[in-house]
């Protein structure tokens, strides 16, 4: 992955980084990749995508790429002529980004300080990461500068969580069974729902033609098992939230009870989950 300003610039400079990263951050982005994306993520790249015009020949920067799903559909629309970026400051991920897809560039850095020069890039692309940014005033002040005169932006945030009912169920039980703290955990991903926050730090970042569709999709995770445990296993201990096996089995247990009402006859969970496509552009 790419670790220099230089990034971007059609002169590929991949460093081997990947065998200083902690196996299990590898694995856990792994783990992300062939369950959460599949099943909540993918769906969402066409919306992007098609909100910033990608274009064949197009540069195109994707910020909170984690495992690279909407860099690598950028780069099929960007085609042989185009060039993608993809940012994040999780290493795991880029590396397992990398595994996938060797022929974009994967820049370590955060969405607050693109190691990134100006006006390079003809669109700006973001699913789902906004909420997670410590500051997204400068988050969006970094996507303007970085995008060239004329370039245009998308990003995909969450709708609130009473418009995802699954999710909203989900923490209802953890609510009843764990605590307030492992309930919040799983709220924040739902933290942008109300609009005008977003469209706020656009407005004072100076993007022009902002607009928001709010757009349904249908998650489809392999059971509503797997989707309680990823979460537990997996997000809640990024909170400093450890559950024991005995913990989990008692919140699987519960989540049965209130998930079926998802189950296909094959025993997929399959809802509904909603989320706002900003796109504006740069004058
Ligand atoms: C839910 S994942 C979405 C990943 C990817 N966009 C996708 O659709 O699969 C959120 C991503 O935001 C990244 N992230 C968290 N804080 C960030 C920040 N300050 N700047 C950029 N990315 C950040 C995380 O590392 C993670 O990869």
């Amino acid at each position: 992955m790419v670790k220099d300003r230089d990034a971007g610039s059609g002169t590929k400079m991949v460093q081997p980084m990947e065998q200083n990263i902690p196996q299990e951050l590898v694995e856990a982005a792994r783990g992300y990749e062939s369950l959460f994306v599949p099943a909540l993520f993918e769906q969402w790249t066409k919306h992007l995508i098609d909100g910033a015009g990608v274009a064949g020949g197009n540069a195109v920067l994707d910020i909170a790429c984690g495992t690279g799903v909407l860099a690598r559909e950028a780069l099929s629309r960007a085609g042989p002529g185009g060039q993608v970026v993809g940012v994040d400051p999780a290493p795991g991920m880029l590396a397992a980004a990398n595994e996938i897809e060797p022929q974009i560039d994967w820049v370590l850095c955060g969405a607050e300080d693109l190691e990134l020069g100006d006006e390079r890039f003809d669109c700006v692309i973001s699913q789902f990461g906004m909420m997670f940014f410590q500051d997204r005033q400068r988050a969006a002040n970094e996507m303007l500068r970085v995008l060239k005169p004329g370039g245009s932006l998308a990003i995909a945030v969450w709708n609130s969580v009473e418009n995802n009912p699954a999710y909203a169920d989900i923490i209802d039980v953890l609510q009843e069974q764990v605590g307030t703290a492992a309930a919040d955990a799983l709220r924040l991903p739902y933290s942008l729902g109300n609009t005008d926050e977003v469209t706020a730090v656009l407005v004072n970042s100076g993007f022009e033609g902002i607009g928001v569709e709010t757009k349904v999709e249908h998650a489809r995770f392999p059971s509503s098992r797997h989707m309680v445990e990823a979460e537990l296993r997996g997000w809640l201990p990024l909170f400093d939230i450890f559950l024991s096996d005995d913990e989990i089995n008692d919140v699987l247990v519960e989540s049965d009870k209130t998930l079926s009402k998802y189950a296909s006859t094959t025993g997929e969970a399959i809802f509904p989950t909603c989320a706002h496509i900003f796109t504006a552009r740069k004058n």
